[in-house]
């Protein structure tokens, strides 16, 4: 594994800060339930599998933190999942690392899986960051890029506005690992398809309805939409722990709105007049007849719906 974003040093834990990325690589440390929320909050790790593994070792920490916890982030049901894990386990710290390893486990099963549907060469769009930085290794939709490097795929990453992980996170851990990786703004997706230059597109997911709708970065519905006028097949690759058969649709999945200064500028620089009126939504929902197939680590369900969804988590 190259970057460890998560590490687990037994009475504290340490995670890489993913806002100095790609600048510089530096630990951020938490030793308590209260110290993990925070760096959840304030995006030191960010994705959604690399959250619920961070709450986990949060509750070790404190021996518990779960409402501090729950209230970090709305949108991703990998943190409320591994909090509920934490609720029911007799030994806190076994469990964080199950969790932990789990997630692996689940990331590198299904980039087998997803690298058995890209073709070889395939030039492979994604949106947002979903490597080793988002998950505890390996990671979900850049883990079937990982899995699929003999194919001698190539990468058009999003450059994700406006957190910028495409750019910041995605690239790099691409140059990192030496996959080919084409850095383009979102708006230019549209264009790169219409001109038969994506052979496929793969994201991740925050959470995933009963019906099969998914909710991820801003602007993956965007992706979606222009994947299917382009006949271009779009995959969504996600754990277990991303499922959430609770929420009926997307339409009730929680959107995390954050602050407007993150459209209006980035770090120190700003372009947009003072006072301007903003809007920062972090998520939106794709709806699942958009979706060509959801990659888990239990296979593919592909055109997924309610029935088939059903059967993934029943089997
Ligand atoms: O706001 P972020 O950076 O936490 O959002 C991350 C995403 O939307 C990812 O695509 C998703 O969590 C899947 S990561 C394996």
């Amino acid at each position: 594994m190259t970057v460890e974003p998560i590490r687990w040093r037994g009475d504290r834990l340490e995670l890489l800060d993913q806002r100095l990325l790609p600048e510089t690589l530096s630990y951020v440390t938490c030793r308590s339930a209260e110290e993990v929320a925070q760096a959840i909050r304030d995006m030191v790790v960010r994705g959604a599998p690399a959250i619920g593994c961070a709450a986990a070792f949060g509750v070790v920490l404190s021996k518990g933190g779960f409402e501090v916890l729950a209230k970090s982030r709305p949108t991703a049901v990998n943190l409320f999942w591994a909090l509920e894990r934490m609720g029911r386990a007799k030994d806190l710290e076994a469990e964080a690392k199950a969790i932990y390893e789990e997630d692996i486990a689940a990331n590198r099963a299904l980039g087998e899986f997803g690298a058995e549907l890209i073709p070889n060469r395939a030039r492979i769009m994604t949106h947002c960051n979903t490597g080793a930085l988002a998950t505890a290794g390996h990671g979900t939709a850049l883990g079937i890029v990982r899995s699929s490097k003999g194919k001698k795929v190539t990468v058009i990453a999003c450059e994700t506005r406006p957190y910028l992980q495409g750019a910041r996170l995605t690239a790099w851990e691409c140059m990192q690992e030496g996959i080919p990786c084409t850095l383009i703004t979102d708006s230019m997706a549209g264009h790169l398809m219409s001109r038969g230059e994506v052979d496929v597109v793969v994201v991740g997911a925050d959470r995933i309805a009963a019906n099969g709708d998914v909710a991820n970065k801003i602007g993956t519905y965007a992706l979606a939409v222009l994947a299917q006028r382009h006949g271009v097949p779009f995959y969504v690759a996600a754990p277990l722990s991303t499922f959430d058969p609770a929420i009926t649709d997307g339409s009730q999945i929680p959107i995390e709105e954050r602050p407007g200064d993150e459209v209006t500028g980035y770090r120190k620089t700003r372009w947009a007049p003072k006072g301007v009126q903003v809007r920062n939504p972090a998520f939106d929902v794709t709806p699942a007849e958009l979706v060509t197939g959801i990659i888990c680590e239990k296979g593919v369900v592909l055109r997924p719906d309610r029935d088939g969804i059903r059967k993934l988590l029943a089997s």
